[in-house]
């Protein structure tokens, strides 16, 4: 039989009341006792005889959960018994706080760097999302590598942070719609130095250390002429070199940029394969081709395409005038976003009030432009939003609503 969750409040049934009390019960004699609770017996044809139940209290008084023992296998629960199930609780105990403590950690800390990756991206219009899809496909090419979870993890916070010196970088050379002159891109280069000295300035733990070395090598080569070194094949991190091939790669296929359009897929893939040997580890090029590591899903969410109203407050001084109010149809939505069209352009990273009309009700939120595109040359264009401020309620709303697709 499968054994199901059962659940009970705190004060109900033989573990509720010691959760409750937080002592100690013996119950030598379940029948009779009030209350023991027969019903799981009936099902199963398990005969409870005795029940032993103890607080599991982590330093002393904390109290983490219940350990019940069930049907001593000769005689009767007795307080040794009691005071030995006790010591073993209050172990699991502190080690179940202390796992917890581990992961809160390791969750903070991915939370700062990821925030890292998003300022940068946030930064620039023409590569937004640069560093989360970067770090997408590093985590895809550290499996694809086999490489263990402790290098998965490191490829993938040195790709969120690799270009974090780009905040080092004027707008006027970092925004510029053109060509750069070399100049500027010698001062350009300089982002991995900037990168560097950022990161250099974290305590990374130490299975963490490699990260500002991995993340400020991204621009080496491994015939020695990439920057900022110029380091050798056998001196750059094995780590540098995957991430090196995935940035160029997304580079490369990313959206329009004013000087040139997205190559597709198979450009991209030539270009890694014209410098395998001289820019790129030949054995890595490889590996991102054939084990396919350029199909990486860089969407956070997936979207389902649907017909919804949609109203908009605009309250911006550039493109649009005044304060705007709106209306419009959505194209598709996920829990991230929605895509619409319009015939007004809205300013890229712009921040606005966007309500969404479900079948259930309204979702109200704060959304950040993060695509406007021309459809063909209709003079409409295609708007992504993504919701930056989703108030809890309005984010069951669409969670629910999202449900209905099967996605
Ligand atoms: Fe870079
Ligand atoms: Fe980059």
């Amino acid at each position: 039989m499968e054994i199901e969750e059962i659940r009970l409040p705190i004060g109900q049934g033989i573990a509720g009341r010691v959760a409750a009390t937080k002592e100690i019960l013996k119950v030598n004699d379940v029948i009779g006792f009030p209350l023991f609770d027969s019903s799981w017996d009936q099902k199963t044809g398990y005969r409870t005889k005795n029940i032993l139940a103890v607080p599991m209290l982590a330093r002393g008084s904390e109290l983490v959960g219940v350990i019940e023992a069930i049907n001593k296998k000769d005689g009767k629960f007795d307080d040794y018994d009691g005071s030995l199930l006790m010591t073993f609780g209050s172990l699991a105990a502190t080690a179940i706080r202390d796992v917890e403590r581990i992961v809160e950690r390791e969750k903070f800390i991915e939370s700062v760097v990821r925030s890292f990756g998003e300022t940068i991206d946030a930064r620039s219009e023409f590569t937004s999302g640069h560093s989360r899809k970067v770090a997408a496909y590093a985590q895809n090419f550290g499996s694809a590598m086999g490489l263990n979870n402790k290098d998965i993890k490191i490829l993938y916070y040195a790709a969120l942070l690799h270009d974090v010196g780009k905040i080092g970088i004027k707008d006027s050379i970092l925004e510029k719609p053109g060509r750069l002159t070399s100049e500027e891109y010698q001062y350009i280069k300089d982002h991995v130095a900037y990168t560097r000295n950022i990161l250099n300035a974290i305590d990374f733990p130490d299975d963490l250390k490699e990260i500002p070395q991995i993340a400020s090598s991204h621009h080496e080569q491994i015939n020695g002429e990439g920057y900022p070194v110029g380091l050798q094949d056998h001196e750059i991190h094995k780590l540098a070199k995957m991430l090196s091939i995935i940035d160029v790669y997304e580079s490369l296929t990313a959206r329009d940029r004013p000087y040139r359009k997205a190559m597709e897929s198979k450009d991209a893939l030539e270009v890694l394969l014209q410098n395998r040997g001289t820019s790129f580890d030949p054995e890595l090029v490889d590996v991102f081709i054939e084990k396919r590591v350029y199909q990486t899903e860089l969407r956070m969410h997936k979207r389902v395409n649907v017909d919804l109203a949609i109203e908009y407050i605009l309250d911006v001084d550039g493109h649009i005038k005044g304060k705007d109010i709106g209306k419009g149809r959505v194209h598709n939505i996920s829990q991230g976003g929605i895509l619409f069209s319009s015939d007004i352009i809205f300013p890229y990273n712009k921040l606005i009030e966007v309500i969404v009309y479900i079948p259930d009700g309204r979702i109200k939120a704060t959304a950040q432009v993060v695509r406007c595109k021309e459809i063909g040359s209709s003079e409409r264009f295609e708007i992504g939003l993504r919701f930056v401020g989703l108030p809890s309620q309005s984010q069951a709303k669409l969670k629910k609503y999202l449900q209905n697709f099967s996605i």
